[in-house]
Parts: C-alpha cells; sequence; structure tokens
C-alpha cells in the first residue's frame, strides 16, 4: 500500500469507527448515558471522552506534535488512576461537552493524519500509532456494547439477525497435529505489543472441537447437575460458583421446562444452536471436565486456527490471508448475537475448524504472558502490567468485535469470573497414540 493509500485507509478506519461509537452512545438518552449501569463497566460518557482523550494523547500530542487541547481531563480519564466502580463520582464531561471534545480531537487527528509523515519512527511506521487508537477505540466499542447487554429497559440497538447453518454435517471434533508451528507475528503492521515476536512452539497432537459449545449442549451440563457437583470444577471456580450462586449463563432464566434469556432489552428463548455466550471461564473449566475433556491452551488454540498443514506456515486468519469478510466471521457488532454453529463455512480453517473468529471470545486455559522476546510498545501499560497469573487468555474475538481488533494472533484477557464480556469456548482433548494414524 502507498502512503496516500495508507493514509485514506487510515482515515476511512477512523471514520467507520467513530460511526460505531456515535451509535453506541447517540442511542440512549442522556440519563442511560451518564449512569452507571452495573459496577463492572464505566458510564458510558466516560468511554466516549476517554476514546477521544487517549487519541488526543497519542496522534495530536505525541505522532502530531501539536499543542494539547485539555490537559485538565487527563487525569480523569486515565484508566489506571480510578476504577470503573469510582468513575461515575467523578467530574466527568457532561454528554454534550465530551461529544464536542471527541469532534475536537478527531478534526485535528485528520491534520496531523494528512501531514505526518509515515515513516522514520516506529511509532508512526505503517501508521502504526493511528491503527492502536483505531483499535482502541473498537475495544471500547465492544464494551460500551458489554454495557448495552447489562442495562435495564427497553431495547434501543437493531441488527439483522446473523446467517442460519450452512455447513452441513461436521465431525464433533478436529485432530490437530503434533509438531512445531509459528505462534505470534512479527510482520503484522497493526499488531500490537503482546502478538510480537513471531516463535516456535511446540504442540503436542489433540483434538479440538469443530465449533463452539452450544446451548444445546450447555443445557445438558446443566441438567445433568453440572453447577452441583463440585467434582467438576477447580477449587476456585467451586469456591466462585458458590460465592456467586452461578447456575446457569448470566443474562439465563428458568421458564418452567426451558431457559430464556435477556439480549439487549428483549427476552427470548435461548437458541439451542448458538455457542453459549456470558460465561466465566471457571464455568467452561466445569463444562470441559464433566464432558470428559478440557479447554485448549492458547497456543492450541493458535496452531488450530492458523497452521496450514500444506505449507506448515501460519496463516493471518484462518481462512487465510485476507481480511475478515462478511462471508467469514460474525464481527462488527453486524449482528447482535452469536451465529448458529456451522454458519461460516468459508472462514473454516484449514484443519477444518470452524468459527474460531468472531461469534464468541473463546476461553483458554493458559494465564497471560509475553512471548519469547516480547518488549513493551508503545507503553508498558498496554499489556505488559497484566501479565501474571491473575488473567485467562480469550482468543477469537466476538459478533461485538470489530476486524479491525481481530487476527489470529490477536490476544484478550481478562478475569476467570468474568461473565459479561461476550464470552464462550470451546474445549479440547490430548490424542492416544492408537488415533495418530
Ligand atoms: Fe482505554
Amino acid at each position: 500500500m502507498g502512503t496516500e493509500q495508507l493514509r485514506e485507509h487510515v482515515a476511512q478506519q477512523l471514520r467507520r469507527t467513530r460511526q460505531r461509537s456515535a451509535l453506541l452512545t447517540d442511542s440512549v438518552d442522556d440519563d442511560d448515558l451518564v449512569r452507571q449501569h452495573s459496577r463492572l463497566m464505566s458510564p458510558l460518557v466516560w468511554d466516549l471522552a476517554h476514546i477521544g482523550n487517549q487519541e488526543e494523547i497519542w496522534l495530536v500530542r505525541d505522532v502530531g506534535g501539536r499543542e494539547p487541547l485539555r490537559t485538565d481531563i487527563d487525569e480523569l480519564y486515565d484508566a489506571f488512576q480510578h476504577p470503573r466502580a469510582q468513575r461515575p463520582q467523578l467530574p466527568l464531561l457532561g454528554p454534550t461537552e465530551a461529544r464536542g471534545y471527541v469532534g475536537q480531537v478527531r478534526d485535528k487527528v485528520l491534520d496531523v493524519l494528512e501531514r505526518v509523515p509515515l515513516e522514520g519512527r516506529r511509532l508512526t511506521e505503517h501508521a502504526f500509532a493511528f491503527g492502536m487508537i483505531v483499535q482502541h477505540e473498537q475495544q471500547h466499542d465492544e464494551t460500551m456494547l458489554a454495557t448495552h447487554q447489562l442495562r435495564a429497559g427497553a431495547p434501543v440497538l437493531e441488527a439483522p439477525p446473523p446467517p442460519a447453518a450452512s455447513a452441513g454435517p461436521l465431525p464433533a471434533e478436529v485432530l490437530v497435529p503434533g509438531g512445531a508451528f509459528t505462534m505470534g507475528t512479527s510482520t503484522e503492521p497493526w499488531a500490537l505489543d503482546n502478538e510480537r515476536p513471531a516463535h516456535t512452539v511446540h504442540v503436542d497432537p489433540f483434538f479440538i472441537d469443530t465449533v463452539p459449545v452450544t446451548n444445546r449442549q450447555y443445557q445438558r451440563f446443566i441438567a445433568d447437575g453440572g453447577y452441583d457437583h463440585p467434582r467438576w470444577w477447580s477449587e476456585a471456580g467451586w469456591a466462585y460458583r458458590q460465592r456467586a450462586d452461578l447456575t446457569a449463563p448470566r443474562f439465563w432464566t428458568r421458564e418452567g421446562e426451558r431457559w430464556l434469556r435477556r439480549r439487549f432489552g428483549m427476552t427470548e428463548p435461548v437458541p439451542p444452536d448458538e455457542p453459549v455466550v456470558h460465561v466465566c471461564c471457571y464455568e467452561a473449566e466445569a463444562y470441559a471436565a464433566w464432558a470428559g475433556r478440557r479447554l485448549p491452551t492458547e497456543a492450541e488454540w493458535e496452531k488450530a486456527a492458523r497452521f496450514d498443514p500444506a505449507t506448515g506456515r501460519s496463516r493471518r486468519y484462518p481462512w487465510g490471508d485476507a481480511d475478515p469478510t462478511p462471508e467469514h466471521a460474525n464481527l462488527g457488532q453486524r449482528h447482535l448475537q452469536p451465529a448458529p454453529v456451522g454458519a461460516y463455512p468459508s472462514g473454516a480453517s484449514p484443519l477444518g475448524v470452524h468459527q474460531l473468529i468472531g461469534d464468541v471470545w473463546e476461553w483458554t486455559s493458559s494465564e497471560f504472558h509475553g512471548y519469547p522476546g516480547f518488549v513493551a510498545f508503545p507503553y508498558r501499560e498496554y499489556s505488559e502490567v497484566f501479565f501474571g497469573d491473575e488473567y485467562r487468555v480469550l482468543r477469537g474475538g466476538s459478533f461485538g468485535t470489530d476486524a479491525a481488533a481481530c487476527r489470529g494472533t490477536f490476544r484478550n484477557w481478562d478475569y476467570p469470573i468474568r461473565r459479561q464480556i461476550f464470552a464462550g469456548f470451546r474445549t479440547a482433548r490430548d490424542a492416544r497414540p492408537d488415533e495418530l494414524g
């Protein structure tokens, strides 16, 4: 891509992303914009001004070398200064002020984008800083979508239903051959620091579910007393199950013999063939143990998603190196729910694993650490400060994740108790020697 094409590409990504932020913040009234819908989340108006503040810090001040618009609010919108639960008490910009601020920042950024050299400095090489800010805004858009899901009241968002299943009968599981593969990337221009560098990882042969675990399957776990038997749960998982009184995925309620769920203000029967969503990592682990299986490691997930046995190389996405289209995966809030399993045959990996990208984030068994050779860039707070055993890695993105913020190498992380995120899972097991043919 030439420099002028790259500038046009960035401008288009910024525009498209801002349209989504506007939809998420203009679809509710001012009262809903400033209210805290859950202690787990910021008021939507905080996310909005925080998006603008990060854009100002990186693109206006650092990349552009311009005068700050408002240094006085940096502290208010520094995610490390104030936990989400306390943000409603802060003297935040109101809805009109916040919209005005993000608009002013954007005008300056578009001017910077036209003038700044996109070479000679690592931060601007391939427009990385712009890509980082696009991804940051998209990540907050997904967070705001989760806030919408937590919000009480009538529906305000609308979208067509996802496509129906079209893949035909699929095997329950797929064998992923053992051996080395390339994990992570050193070449993806907008990959974030924690996805780097590319490195070789050995994985023993294993089987992985062809598709994510569905509501139908998960209901069998519930019906079989899955939530009542500590034997399926880890010690920490059972303690949390007891403390939080977990009995079903979040947003589910029982009505006689059937399960209903609340989804963006609507109540509806739980669709059996969709991937289960709004389960925490402990629930995913318990289901897997009950099924005689386990969660995949992060490396196993990535090998199932990217490894091409014909060439031995790792692809950018399961379907190849092309950017995602609506044929490949359920991404970008095009639909307000996961698609039924089998809905994206064109998105399958070379080994035949489906729906790894989009639909639901997938919990893995791995804690969040830097890859060998990790270097924090451009700031430690993007990921390094979260490395350790507190967080679990999630992969693949959800229906609420934008294509710009999702790749075969993309890593998300969260506490294993979190259920408000759009997370589900698939299971895996070791292959036995007699199964390797
Ligand atoms: Fe942020």
